[in-house]
């Protein structure tokens, strides 16, 4: 039988319309709306039609977007400067600098100006660290979604195998240590892992996190396993056409697996809803509110 569809785009508006009631009672009890800063550097296209969608998102959910773009010859110590700035500024709750940057500016050095209250992204140490402790942390918004998606197919995930393909600071390491806080037995694999096929087949839970399309094959799935695939990977698709694959080989996965993401369709509509959750999360603590549980 072929696996059920994990279907991120359903998941992600259910998730934004119940964002938009917390966005909405915040503004209520605060008086203002809780706000996100993106800023972006440079020209790069698929870079602006990012911001521009997570602007969007945010309107659409009742929060306020200051939306930054500077020159791509911006020099890092101004970029810094904009940071201190909206680090300052009380009406944003939430920063994102989008990555990548240009290559004058040194990425480590912004992610580590961003007040650590207010890293949506959740790519700053104090974040990484207090989620490797299992305290409350920002989590990165990737990851965060695919646990999302797996709990709410699988529901309980304690005692479970999970591989994680990907050992990333952004996707495949957080995944790992929020897999482990739901108590799954976690292994994370990565470019230089040995039969990397058979230590696949023995997950019940399967993330894969590479940006290498179509690596994972049908047989190194495991019967009935659930898979998650955060690969966005553009490829030639004849006639001088491209398509997106994640990083599984879907018709194959499909008819081993019990249950998988589509590409697209299902990890990425996700990623912008936890971004917009991460900003009310930011802002209700920031303004010294409970965060709602069901957030
Ligand atoms: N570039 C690609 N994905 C992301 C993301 O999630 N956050 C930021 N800041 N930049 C990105």
């Amino acid at each position: 039988m072929a696996a059920a569809l994990i279907d991120g785009r359903a998941a992600a508006e259910a998730l934004r319309a119940r964002l938009a009631i917390t966005a909405d009672f915040f503004k209520a009890t605060t008086g203002r709306p809780a706000g996100l800063a993106t800023v972006l550097v440079g020209e790069d296209p698929a870079s602006g039609v990012y911001v521009r969608s997570k602007g969007k998102a945010t309107r659409e959910a009742g929060m306020e977007s200051f939306s930054h773009q500077l020159p791509a010859d911006t020099r890092e110590a101004d970029l810094l400067a904009l940071v201190e700035k909206l680090n300052r500024d009380e009406q944003v709750d939430g920063i994102l600098v989008q990555l990548p940057l240009p290559e004058q500016i040194d990425a480590a050095r912004v992610i580590d100006a961003i007040d650590p209250a207010k890293d949506v992204d959740g790519f700053h140490v104090v974040n990484a660290g207090r989620l490797a402790v299992g305290a409350d942390a920002l989590v990165p918004c990737t990851p965060l979604g695919c646990l999302h998606l797996l709990k709410s197919h699988l529901g309980n995930l304690s005692g479970a195998d999970a591989v994680v393909i990907g050992r990333s600071n952004i996707v495949g390491k957080p995944m790992a240590m929020l897999l482990l806080g739901e108590s799954a037995t976690v292994t994370i694999a990565h470019s230089r892992t040995g039969d990397l096929p058979a230590l696949c087949r023995r997950a019940d839970i399967l993330v894969a996190a590479v940006g290498r399309p179509e690596m994972v094959r049908g047989d190194w799935i495991k019967p009935g396993a659930t898979v998650i695939d955060v690969g966005i990977n553009r490829v030639p698709a004849g006639e001088g056409k491209a398509k997106l694959v994640g990083d599984v080989a879907f018709d194959e996965a499909r008819e081993v697996a019990g249950a998988i993401t589509p590409v697209p369709g299902g990890v990425g509509p996700m990623t912008i809803a936890m971004l917009l959750r991460n900003t009310l999360v930011a802002a209700h603590r920031r303004a010294g509110l409970a965060v709602p549980e069901d957030l």
